[in-house]
Parts: structure tokens; sequence; C-alpha cells
């Protein structure tokens, strides 16, 4: 029995397919490299826009003639847009055989036993695979760990509390041996995930002063992680606590996504952030001063209701003062059911477009002066994968993808890079100098050349 997933919106989504594929696997599923060779399909929807919910609908829609040609195939379809439309979705799809909303993930192993077990299973085809090799992820190298589910934030403009419910922890034990298991199966680089990561608590006392940043140095310290990120964090609680194990945890990337949406103090507070333009500018100039080789990523709302051309000027000049080596940069959509769905969507469509345009080019300018500066250096790089024989890509330690044209490399490797050019975002590296092999003895981190 094969399985092909197809996943839209956030690695949030990503993780939770990734656990679902496992129980797929644990059911001797393998993976599938298309619809057409599959048995099952696993679509796992967005809906923090409107047109992400309409590509996972538009997507559901295009599976009808696979569904009908072979009626004994299934499709199963999971997630945020799921959890919002639940009801209708059966109704517009009568060919569907099982949804299951973001908030009931956990009650996935039973609602697929349910459905595996009314089918007939041909038990010769029950051939249990090794894990990694069947996650429907990206590379088996970088792993993703779920930390906490749900957000118990309000930001009027953001359907994901409704959808996903309010913040629910995962016990340390369990983040912890989570990451044993991913590194087991090989995995190099784990991703902590929640909705607001840094507001992780854990959800058993004795832990009182527990939180993110102690979660952060426990990972740190589990043998064999090389690098570690998290996503994403809300910039309410980069605190200096949080600041100072980023800077003292090694093998913590020196990278951080910090999501600010909005230059403008008044546009922050109509989307209830609950920090200014200020305060945010204030965390970054913190990280830059403990950390300067930090990388800086961003996501940003153009076009939210009411905002001026005063308001999104002074996101301009924010995305100019920090000089972010990448951001994610939305059009205002309207959510029904948010606080801000009932105001007047009242930015015209040219002009959410002109100014999405506009940051677009500030944001591809600083991403260009970025790119250019590491010529000529070295980067530590965690090569991910194979593209085509002998072309392999990696990352940086502040994300950024170098591709290299060498023959004997392998997902997994930990090299030094030279960097010897940029084609736009993607760096190029070249002689691989050596391995690079990272020791610990006490509080000292050593990197040696084998
Ligand atoms: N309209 C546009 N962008 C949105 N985002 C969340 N909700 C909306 C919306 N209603 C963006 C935010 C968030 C990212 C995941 O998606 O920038 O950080
Ligand atoms: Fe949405 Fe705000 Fe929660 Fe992020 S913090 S998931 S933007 S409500």
């Amino acid at each position: 029995m094969k399985l092909f997933t197809k996943t839209f919106g956030c690695q949030m989504n990503f993780a939770d397919s990734d656990e679902m594929v496992r129980e797929f696997a644990q059911r001797g599923f393998s993976r599938s490299e298309n619809e057409q060779a599959a048995d099952a399909v696993l679509v796992n929807t967005c809906t923090v826009r409107d047109h992400a919910e309409h590509k996972a609908m538009s997507y559901i829609g295009s599976l009808k003639p696979w569904k009908d040609d072979h009626p004994d195939r299934l499709l199963i379809v999971t997630g945020c847009a799921a959890e919002r439309v639940k009801d209708n979705l059966k109704k517009r799809f009568p060919f569907l055989d099982l949804v299951v909303g973001a908030k009931d993930i956990e009650s996935f192993p039973e609602e697929l036993d349910q459905i595996l077990n009314s089918r007939p299973l041909q038990e010769e085809n029950l051939i249990p695979l090794p894990l990694a090799a069947s996650l429907g992820s990206a590379s088996p190298v970088v792993q993703f760990v779920t930390i906490m589910r749900g957000c118990n934030y309000s930001c009027s403009y953001c359907i994901v509390p409704q959808v996903r419910g309010r913040e629910k922890y995962r016990a340390i034990p369990d983040i912890v041996k989570d990451v044993e298991i991913r590194l087991l199966e090989g995995a190099k680089e784990i991703w902590l995930l929640g909705q607001t990561v840094n507001s992780y608590q854990p959800p058993d006392p004795p832990f009182a002063d527990y939180d993110f940043a102690d979660l952060l140095r426990d990972v740190n310290a589990i043998a064999g992680v090389k690098r570690i990120r998290f996503m994403s964090p809300h910039p309410h609680y980069l605190t200096p606590k949080l600041i100072t194990a980023l800077a003292e945890c090694e093998n913590v990337c020196e990278q951080i996504h910090l999501p600010v949406q909005s230059g403008s103090t008044a546009v922050l507070k109509r989307m209830k952030r609950t920090y200014t333009r200020q305060s945010y500018l204030q965390g970054i100039s913190e990280l830059k001063k403990r950390i300067p080789k930090i990388a800086l990523t961003t996501d940003v709302i153009v076009g939210f209701p009411g905002e001026t051309e005063g308001d999104f000027a002074e996101t301009l000049t924010l995305m100019e003062e920090v000089g972010f080596d990448n951001a994610y940069c939305f059009k205002y959509s309207p959510r029904p059911g948010t606080l801000s769905g009932s105001w007047e969507d009242d930015i015209l469509t040219e002009v959410k477009e002109e100014r999405l345009g506009r940051l677009l080019n500030v944001v591809e300018s600083f991403g260009q002066i970025k790119a250019k500066a590491f010529i000529g250096s070295e980067q530590e790089v965690l090569i991910e994968e194979e593209l085509s024989p002998g072309v392999f890509r990696g990352k940086t330690r502040g994300a950024w993808k170098v591709r290299f044209h060498e023959a004997n490399l392998t997902p997994g490797d930990i090299i030094t890079a030279h960097i010897t050019g940029t084609h736009s975002r993607e760096l190029h590296g070249e002689g691989v100098k050596s391995q690079l092999e990272t020791f610990q003895s006490g509080n000292k981190k050593f990197q040696v050349e084998t």
C-alpha cells in the first residue's frame, strides 16, 4: 500500500503531516511519489489566507477522477481548512473517505484504524519501511518536533486560534524522546515547532520557572544534535533569558524568524500584537548585540484595514532598519470569524498589490546585498539533499541555501564551504575543505577538521 501526501501551509502543518505519515508507515504503508501510484492520498490543508484554502480545495476537487478510477482508494483530508469547513467539506466533496480537523489530530490514529479496518487490507503488502525513508517532508536530515499546539493570542486578523484551539504543551520527556528518535533515524537538524513556540511551558509541575529557554538548553545538550532551529517565536516572549540561551547554546543556529507583521505601532495595536515598533526594534538590537552573526527573517502583512500610506512607510523603514535576510510578505486577507474579518476590508486590491511590490523590492535589495557579502567567506553547511547526480544542496547556520557540484558529498555531511558566488537567493559553494567535527568539553565548544 502506498501513500501520497500533499501538504499546504506552514511548518506546523508539515510536522503534522509527518506525524500522520508515521501512523501510515506503522500500518505498512510506504511512500508514493505521485497520486497515480498511490492507494491513499492525505491532503493536509491550510486556511490562514483565503488563497491558501482555495488552493487546497481545488486540489481536492482535482482528485475526483483519481477516486472515480478506483473507488477503493483512500482520500483523507486534514488540517486547518478541514477544521474550518468540516461540515461542508463532505457535502462539497462526497467522495472523501475521512475528514479530520486540526483540533482533532490526536484522534487521527484511531480514525485511521477505523477506516482501514473497514476496508479489505492486503496483508501481503504490509512491508514496514524505515520511518525516515517514508516521511513526506523535506530532507530526512532535517526533522520537526512539535512542542506545543494551538495559540492563546487573538491577533485580530488570524484564524489560527479558531482552528487550532488554545495552547497545549507537550511534556519535556516526550519532546526529548522525539528528538532522540529523529537523531537515531539520521536527523542532524531539529526544528522545535509551535504556533508561538517561545510561550512554551511544561504541562506538569514541578517546573515552575521552566520555559522555552530552558527547553532549548535541554535539547542543546542531547548527544548527536548538530543544529537546532525553532519556529515561530512571538516577539512578546523574546526575553533576556531566551536571548542568553540563544547566545550560549552552541547547537542553536544563529538565526531567528520573528514575525513583525507591521512597522506601525498604530497598526500593531489594531492587530492586537502586544508589542510596539520600538519594543520590537529593541529586541532586534539586543539579538544583534548578543549574537552578531544572527540571520533575521520575518512575516509582514500589507493592506491591513485602515493601513495608511504613513503606516506602510513605517513598515518600509523598519525593514531597512533591521536589514532582514528574508521576509515573507502577504496581502491582508479577511478571515471569517476573526475580529478584523468583521471590519471593512478598506484597502483596495490595487493598493495592496502596489505596497506588496514596494515591500518585496526592499526585501530583495537586502537579500542581494546579504547574499553577495557571503562571497569569499567560509560557511558551515549541512548538506540536506542531492538534487541531481553530483549536485547537492545544503544550508548555512543562517539558513541560506548553498549549492555544490561535488561528487563526494552525502546528505547529513557538515562541511566547511568556500562561497564562490550567488544565484538569486542561493549561494554557490566550492572547495569543500574538510569535515567539521564539533565536540564539547565543559562549557567550551571545539571544532576540529578531520
Ligand atoms: N491575511 C494575511 N496574512 C495573514 N497571516 C496570518 N493571517 C493572515 C491574514 N488574515 C500571515 C501572518 C503570519 C503568517 C503565517 O501568515 O504574517 O505570520
Ligand atoms: Fe495567529 Fe497571532 Fe496566534 Fe500567530 S500569535 S497564530 S498570528 S493569533
